[in-house]
């Protein structure tokens, strides 16, 4: 089975972690399953771009971008050429290396702001 590592899992300068998935999971499953912090303000309807990432290993074996995906990801922030959407983003036989934005960790800070203090 797949893994997928967040090298900054509960944000800068955080330990990475790995997680072993089933094939076809998707990036923000595997977030919320381990506890990385990957946001997600639509509830993975594609809706949002807060769960925009980086897939820095990995990217030739996820599946191809879709239009509505393209669409959305104009409005993210910082997106680079290894930027997906996590909730649209399914790994399949290959390891992915992710690396959270830093839109994603503020929206899961503001989706968790009981949290805010022990997180900075
Ligand atoms: S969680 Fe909103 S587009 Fe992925």
């Amino acid at each position: 089975m797949p893994t997928i590592t967040f090298r900054n899992p509960q944000g800068r300068g955080s330990t990475a972690l790995t997680v072993v998935v089933d094939n076809g999971t998707s990036i923000l499953d595997a977030a919320e399953h381990c506890g990385a912090r990957v946001g997600h303000a639509c509830g993975g309807n594609l809706a949002c771009s807060t769960c925009h990432v980086y897939v820095e290993r990995g990217m030739d074996s996820l599946g191809e971008v879709s239009d509505k995906e393209n669409d959305i990801m104009d409005k993210a922030f910082d997106v680079r050429p290894e930027s997906r959407l996590g909730c649209q983003a399914h790994v399949c036989d290959e390891d992915l290396e992710i690396e959270i934005s830093e839109e994603s960790l503020k929206a899961w800070l503001d989706e968790h702001p009981e949290l805010r203090k022990v997180a900075r």
